[in-house]
C-alpha cells in the first residue's frame, strides 16, 4: 500500500528495520509522556475555518537567515542516519534540497560534511554536540566552516543522555551478549535492511567524531561513548567560545523556558529551537508547542523561534506558525521514511507535508505563510 501520510512511514519503517534501530527512532524517555505530549498538544490545537477568501495563489516560502526556503521547513539533526538506509544522511540531505529546505547534519551522523555536502551539491547546516576535547572540537568547528556549513546549530538539551528504556531493553545501553546476539538474529529477518545497509552501506562509522572516539568498538552502544564524552559543565559562557570559532548564525537548541530564551538573546545566538528534543530528555517536560508561545512573545523580535517536536503533517506546521514560531523542524518524521524508502520516501513525505500545508492554507484563508499568526487558531 502506498503510504498517504507519516504515520504510514512510520509502520513502513516498523517492517523494514531491525527492531533495536526503530526503536531507537520512534522511543522517547522514561514513560515518554512528554513525547506522547508533544504530538497530543499540537492534536489538540484547533484551525479556524475561513471560506471564500480567494485562496488560488499561496505564497509558502520563508526566509531563514539569508535563506529563502520553499516552505518553512527542516530536517533536524538525527543520530545514525547512516544506520536506517545506505548513507542515508547523504540520501535525505538530496531530498531536502530537492524540496527547497535545508537538511541539518548531526555531529551524530554516520555520513561526513563533505559526503553530504557532495551528495548534495551544497553544504548542510550542522548540528554541534560539544565533547569535552576542546582541542577536537575547535578542529570540528574548523572543518565545518571550511566547508560551507551555512548554519550551526548547538544543541544544548543533552548534558547526559536521557533515560530511554526501549534503548536499555534492545541493548544500546550497556548491551551484553545475549542482546548483541538477539540485535544479530532479529536483523537477519529483515532482508532489505540487510541488503541495503549492513551488506553494503559501510562504513559504519561516526565521521565527525571518528577521531575523538576510537574507543567506540560498536556503533550500537554508542550512549556509553556519549555519556563519558560529552561535557556536562557546559555554561552560557561557554558560547562565547564558540563565537568566537564561528562567524555565521548560530541556532540554540533545546528551549523550553522563557528565562532560558532570554540568556540565549543575552549570549548573541541568532535563533532558538523550543525543544524538548523529540521526549527523549526530560520526561514530564511540557510540550513545544505548549512552551512556544511565551518564548515567542519573550524574544521573538530579537531571535528567530523555531520549533520542533511532535509534528507530523503539514497541519501541524501551521499550527506552529500560528503559536509564534518562524519555521519547524522534523525529527522522526523523516528518520521514518528514510528507514522506510530510502531519499524516495524522504522526497514523498515532504511532498505530502507541502500538499497537506498548502491545504491547510487553503482552508483558513491564508495566503501568506510570512503572516501566519494567533488568528489562524479557533478559540
Ligand atoms: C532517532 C533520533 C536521533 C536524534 N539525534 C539527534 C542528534 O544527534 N542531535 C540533536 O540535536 N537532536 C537529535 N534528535 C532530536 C531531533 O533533532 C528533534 O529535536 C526531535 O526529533 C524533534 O521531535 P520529532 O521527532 O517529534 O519531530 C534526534 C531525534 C531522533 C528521533
Amino acid at each position: 500500500m502506498k503510504p498517504a501520510s507519516v504515520s504510514d512511514y512510520r509502520e513502513a519503517a516498523r517492517r523494514r528495520l531491525p527492531r533495536v534501530l526503530f526503536d531507537y527512532i520512534d522511543g522517547g524517555s522514561y514513560a515518554e509522556q512528554t513525547l506522547a505530549a508533544n504530538v497530543a498538544d499540537l492534536q489538540g490545537l484547533k484551525l479556524r475555518q475561513r471560506v471564500l477568501r480567494d485562496v488560488s495563489k499561496a505564497r509558502m516560502e520563508v526566509e531563514l537567515f539569508g535563506q529563502s526556503l520553499a516552505m518553512p521547513l527542516v530536517l533536524s539533526p538525527v543520530g545514525l542516519a547512516g544506520m536506517y538506509a545506505r548513507r542515508g544522511e547523504a540520501q535525505a540531505a538530496r531530498a531536502a534540497k530537492a524540496a527547497g529546505v535545508p537538511f541539518c547534519l548531526s555531529t551524530m551522523g554516520v555520513c561526513s560534511v563533505g559526503e553530504v555536502a557532495e551528495a548534495a551539491g551544497a553544504p548542510p547546516w550542522f548540528q554541534l554536540y560539544m565533547i569535552r576535547d576542546r582541542g577536537f572540537m575547535a578542529e570540528v568547528l574548523a572543518r565545518v566552516a571550511e566547508a560551507g556549513c551555512p548554519v550551526l546549530v548547538f544543541t544544548i538539551d543533552l548534558p547526559m543522555p536521557g533515560a530511554r528504556y526501549r534503548d536499555v531493553r534492545n541493548g544500546m545501553v550497556g548491551g551484553n551478549a545475549r542482546q548483541r546476539l538477539a540485535q544479530s538474529l532479529d536483523g537477519l529477518t529483515r532482508p532489505g535492511w540487510l541488503w541495503d545497509v549492513q551488506l553494503n552501506g559501510g562504513p559504519h562509522t561516526l565521521a565527525t567524531v571518528h577521531g575523538a572516539a576510537k574507543d567506540l568498538k560498536r556503533l550500537m552502544e554508542f550512549w556509553t561513548w556519549v555519556a563519558k564524552s560529552f561535557d556536562a559543565s557546559l555554561t552560557w559562557d561557554d558560547i562565547g567560545w564558540i563565537r568566537e570559532r564561528w562567524k555565521g548564525p548560530l541556532i540554540l537548541k533545546g528551549v523550553l523556558d522563557p528565562a532560558d530564551a532570554e540568556e540565549a538573546a543575552r549570549c548573541g545566538a541568532d535563533g532558538l529551537v523550543v525543544s524538548n528534543h523529540g521526549g527523549r530528555q526530560l520526561d514530564g517536560v511540557p510540550s513545544s508547542i505548549a512552551a512556544l508561545p511565551a518564548i515567542a512573545e519573550a524574544v521573538g523580535e530579537r531571535l528567530t523561534v523555531l520549533m520542533d517536536g511532535g509534528v507530523r503533517s503539514g497541519l501541524d506546521v501551521l499550527k506552529a506558525l500560528a503559536c509564534g514560531a518562524k519555521a519547524c523542524l522534523i525529527g522522526r518524521a523523516w528518520a521514518w521514511s528514510l528507514g522506510a524508502g530510502g531519499e524516495p520516501a524522504v522526497a514523498d513525505m515532504l511532498h505530502i507535508i507541502r500538499r497537506e500545508l498548502r491545504m491547510a492554507m487553503a482552508l483558513t484563508g491564508c495566503v501568506d505563510l510570512r503572516e501566519a499568526g494567533p488568528d489562524l487558531l479557533a478559540r
